[in-house]
């Protein structure tokens, strides 16, 4: 009989340091085999994907130089649904099933497209949305289309990029105004003829696939990248969006579903993943909160809406509610919550701990930054600087405003003017000295709150949209320039901004949402949004890499650390409808391939 695994003395010594280091499932099991086109041509960078359990888990590898997969740390004697996806080719979508013991071989065979319409559409958004971009001239259009619309969900995807008569668009691009995504009128009048003839597959097709079969059309990911293993959980529903996730010290992964109030923990020590949901205290809130509910999607049953959540110093997960204006802490041990009450402010959203253990937090519609002493029970909130006395004016009547809107649609008019958005305060870190740091989205600025007398000083930013940053172990802060295409380093000390264009391989049309920096190696990992993948900054080299990752529609928002070095972050594009297969995930990026289920988490 043929031999489960033929393993080459290099690949024995890699696997048996995969054994020695991951105390894998007592029971693993795996795949290994070879994608090629024929015999002489291996299909390098193919993403090889098992599926298995309910609700799913899927281990996604990279095929090597000479086409060759392996798979490990699967459990025995499971069936499997099996993808082999590579741009350019025919997904192969088949079954499999691990033995009791031992591995499983099994080779692929792929077959090219002959039909470029299906070639185009394996591309990520991006790749689309680069037509629409570059149509636009005026860099304040641009800017502006990329921070409204990039907010929620990619744009060049299957779901976005449909042709549409233009009464359809201007009902779409009225909802999205309802819901948050506002736009200059003069500016939004002219998208639907922008859009349609951006995305006219007539045009678009033959531009988007004109170096097919040429090296340099989607070329495989180079060979550090097809290292890594990616899994992804499925959480949730159709109707979800988990916002946020992170590793706790507990070693779960928890993420908050923002549209049906739900916190879930994974726990990626059992094959498949275990999944708990708890329900978050949504009080007597109605839907929508305090907020209008007629700008929720038809599906959304969100009450309170958890938006983002931070491992505390106490153990406890803790939980902006967005729309409820409250914090949710969570007692991991005892399973059960406990609800603060802001003492003002709209719409909290990021925080952090300081190492005195109090939670600070921006407050994005109302343009606070508020900070809540667990131990004295202190809780303050601080107004920070409008841009001018017009928009100092109109915050202050803003929960006037929001008490008006259940009876008078101002949605139309809030979005007529781009100097009606609001700044906006989103991301929030903690400095080593213990100055609160806060960027602004829409004023495109960043501040600190001094930790003691809560005075605020702001700083401009040299480029557009900073949104949720971070320090690395040096002092200095990451920033993502949401819709500027670029990451930039703050030097607290000197007040000077280095920037970073996102690699040319994104064409311009990437958003980068937040980044964290993982303290032991001080790389920045960027959540993509438009682009299917992660982005990784190594400071030391100066260089870029991007990971692509296997679902189409992978949207991130937050970007945590393991122990063992995996990164995590959940896919929450909203609507979740638009991901493929239709319902969320928590993702695990592994780089070098080597995960321990057992995860000892952290999350800074
Ligand atoms: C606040 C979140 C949010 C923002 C901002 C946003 N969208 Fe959407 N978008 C959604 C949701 C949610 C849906 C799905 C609506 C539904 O299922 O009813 C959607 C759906 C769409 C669709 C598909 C509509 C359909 O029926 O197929 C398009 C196209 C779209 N958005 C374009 C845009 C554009 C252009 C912008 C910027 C002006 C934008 N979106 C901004 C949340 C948003």
């Amino acid at each position: 009989m043929r031999p489960m695994f033929r393993i080459s003395k290099r690949q024995m010594l890699s696997l048996a340091l995969v054994i020695c280091l991951a105390p894998v499932f007592a029971n693993a099991s795996g795949f290994e085999g070879r994608v090629s086109a024929d015999v002489d041509t291996p299909i390098v960078g193919a993403m090889v994907t098992f599926r298995f359990g309910s609700p799913f888990q899927e281990r996604t590898v990279f095929t090597a130089e000479d086409g060759h997969y392996q798979v490990s740390g699967l459990p025995a004697a499971t069936d499997y649904a099996i993808r082999v996806r590579r741009i350019g080719w025919h997904d192969i979508r088949t079954s499999g099933s691990t033995p009791d013991q031992g591995g499983q071989q099994l080779d692929f065979t792929m077959v090219q497209h002959t039909d470029m319409a299906k070639v185009a559409a394996q591309l990520p958004a991006n790749h689309w949305y680069a037509l629409v971009l570059e149509r636009l001239t005026d860099e304040n259009e641009r800017e502006q289309l990329v921070r409204q619309c990039n907010m929620c969900h990619q744009q060049g995807n299957a779901a976005t990029r449909l042709q549409r008569p233009p009464e359809e668009w201007h009902k779409v691009l009225s909802l999205m105004a309802r819901m948050g995504g506002g736009l200059e009128m003069e500016f939004r009048k002219k998208l639907p003829e922008l859009f349609n003839s951006a995305y006219d597959p007539k045009t678009a097709v033959p531009r988007l696939t004109k170096d097919f079969g040429q090296p340099d059309f989607a070329p495989p990911p180079d060979a550090e990248v097809r290292q890594a293993v990616i899994d992804e959980y499925e959480v949730g529903g159709r109707s979800s969006m988990q916002h946020d996730m992170i590793i706790h010290s507990d070693g779960y992964a928890y993420s908050v579903d923002m549209s049906t109030d739900t916190l879930f923990r994974l726990d990626a020590s059992i094959p498949g993943g275990d999944r708990k949901a708890f329900a978050i205290p949504a009080g007597d809130f109605p839907l929508g909160g305090l907020g209008a509910d007629d700008a929720l999607p038809s599906n959304s049953e969100m009450r309170v809406g958890p938006h983002s959540a931070q491992s505390g110093p106490d153990g406890a997960v803790w939980i902006a509610l967005a729309v409820s204006n409250q914090l949710a802490i969570f007692d991991p041990i005892k399973e059960s919550f406990v609800i603060e009450d802001l003492p003002g402010g709209i719409f909290p959203h990021t925080i952090r701990f300081d190492d005195r253990g109090r939670a600070w937090y921006t407050v994005a519609v109302s343009n606070h930054v508020g900070v809540y002493d667990p131990k004295t029970g202190e809780h303050d909130i601080i107004r920070l600087p409008a841009r001018d006395f017009g928009e100092e004016i109109m915050l202050r009547m803003l929960p006037f405003a929001m008490w008006l809107s259940q009876w008078v649609d101002l949605s139309e008019m809030g979005s007529a003017s781009e100097g009606l958005a609001v700044p906006f305060p989103y991301g929030i870190d903690i400095a080593p000295d213990g100055g609160v740091w806060f960027s602004q989205l829409n004023a495109h600025r960043i501040g600190r709150v001094d930790p003691d007398t809560f005075d605020v000083t702001v700083i401009d930013t040299p480029f557009k949209a900073p949104r949720r940053m971070r320090f690395d172990s040096k002092g200095k802060l990451w920033i993502p320039g949401f819709s500027s295409n670029l990451i930039s380093k703050f030097d607290p000390k000197t007040g000077e901004f280095e920037q970073f264009a996102l690699p040319e391989e994104l064409l311009g049309a990437e958003a980068p949402y937040t980044l964290n920096v993982d303290l032991k190696t001080d790389d920045v990992w960027v959540c993509a949004t438009n682009s299917d993948s992660f982005i990784r900054y190594q400071q030391d080299e100066g260089k870029f890499t991007v990971y692509p990752l296997p679902t189409q529609v992978t949207y991130t928002r937050e970007i945590g650390f393991s122990d063992d070095g995996s990164i995590w972050s959940s896919n929450s594009n909203a609507p979740a409808w638009q991901i493929e297969t239709g319902v969320p995930r928590i993702i695990r990026l592994n780089v070098d391939g080597q995960i321990n289920e057992q995860l000892a988490g952290s999350n800074p």
